[in-house]
């Protein structure tokens, strides 16, 4: 078998909003197809990396690192920052690549813009759990949006895409003017239900049976388990929410144990304050194995660590499409040493010093 440098291309956030926009079930489908593949065991999926700054505390970079066999079967790694100090320069706070590797050869064959994957995946296994986690307990009619950025956007672009339907949406966020322009977005998109913006926490928590935590909260905000007596679904993405006391209330699901139950994450605290495990009724995959049953009479909390090996997934899609339609952007010679001994004819300086791709030798 002959092993071939494979090319290197880089693929813009223009060719990636292009392939994945209007496709929410499919990415759905292949978010869920990957949490089958990590739960069978055919991923590797190490702890994410946290790079942070003693000067810039606020900021941080995270590497997540992934390879994933099933159809995807592809390395790689994202590489994502999170600087919130951008919002009040008017730029978005989070921007991230993926480097897609060949398994064959280990060699890079992409550079992806990634803020869109990252938030496509994240979106789609939020609304994947929505649907996993309230097949048995019925759809909720009141969603409530608690913080309202760039992921609660996409997770409510997914959530309609997949065909959800809402009588009310609640609003809630520290900053009205986000609130404002979350429910400018919610008009334009076209999407059902009666829009509330609501000032106070826990009136947006009392009102909604689905709710979707998108802040940048560090550290727990939410503390008083009383304010979900009704027994909501909770989307827990920004995994920091809640107060040990809230989660020790809930049943909790999560998208993998290990990783869930570090960097201070709620869970995490809640593990910390017990000094066990035994609260985490299971994983996203285990409800959908049928190995853990959602309880109908208790709040249910998802909390998605958010695992490299979903980037991988929906970053080899966009790859694949944009492949196939022969618009790579390749970087001729990206690779310059491309033998083990240094004689690639087309690389030896010739007897008049000639260099690479002179290729007169
Ligand atoms: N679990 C995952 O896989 C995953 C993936 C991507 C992003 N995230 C997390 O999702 C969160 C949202 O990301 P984003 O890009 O939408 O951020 P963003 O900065 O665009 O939006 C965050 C919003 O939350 C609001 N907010 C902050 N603190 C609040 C509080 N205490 N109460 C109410 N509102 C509050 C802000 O005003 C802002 O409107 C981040 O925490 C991010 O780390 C999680």
């Amino acid at each position: 078998m002959t092993v071939r440098i494979p090319p290197f291309a880089v693929v813009p956030g223009s060719q990636v909003h292009q392939v994945l926009s209007g496709q929410e079930e499919h990415v759905i489908a292949l978010i869920e197809a990957a949490y089958r593949v990590h739960g069978e065991g055919d991923t590797v999926n190490p702890p994410s990396y946290f790079l942070r700054f003693p000067d810039r505390p606020s900021s941080r970079i995270i590497a997540l690192p992934a390879s994933i066999g099933g159809q995807s079967k592809v390395d790689g790694i994202k590489w994502i920052s999170s600087f919130p100090e951008n919002i009040e320069a008017g730029i978005p706070r989070a921007s991230a690549v993926v480097v897609l590797n060949d398994q064959a050869t280990g060699y890079p064959i992409a550079c992806m813009e990634s803020s869109i994957i990252s938030a496509a995946r994240t979106a789609a296994s939020a609304a994947l759990a929505a649907d996993v986690l309230t097949k048995e307990r019925g759809r909720p009619r009141r969603i409530g949006f608690f913080g309202t950025g760039f992921i609660a956007r996409y997770i409510h672009t997914y959530l309609h895409g997949a065909g959800w339907t809402f009588d009310e949406v609640g609003v809630h966020d520290l900053d009205l003017e986000h609130a404002g322009g979350f429910r400018s977005y919610l008009a334009r998109s076209g999407a059902t239900g009666q829009v509330t913006v609501h000032e106070r926490a826990e009136d947006l928590i009392r009102s909604s049976d689905l709710v979707v935590f998108a802040t940048v909260a560090g550290t727990p905000h939410v503390t008083d388990p009383g304010w979900f007596s009704h027994h909501p679904v909770v989307l827990h993405v920004s995994l920091r929410d809640l107060a040990p006391a809230v989660i020790l209330e809930s049943a909790n699901i999560v998208d993998d144990i290990e990783h869930c139950l570090k960097a201070d994450t709620s869970p995490h605290l809640a593990e910390q304050q017990t000094g066990n495990r035994d609260f985490i009724d299971g994983t996203l995959y285990d409800v959908m194995t049928g190995r853990t049953a959602v309880p109908a009479g208790r709040t249910v909390v998802f909390s998605p660590f958010g695992l490299g090996v979903l980037d991988l997934a929906v970053s080899k899609y966009v790859y694949d499409r944009v492949a196939a339609e022969g618009t790579l952007k390749v970087v001729d010679d990206f690779f310059h040493e491309t033998s083990r001994y240094g004689d690639d004819p087309a690389k030896t300086p010739g007897p008049a010093g000639g260099g690479a791709g002179g290729g007169h030798a």
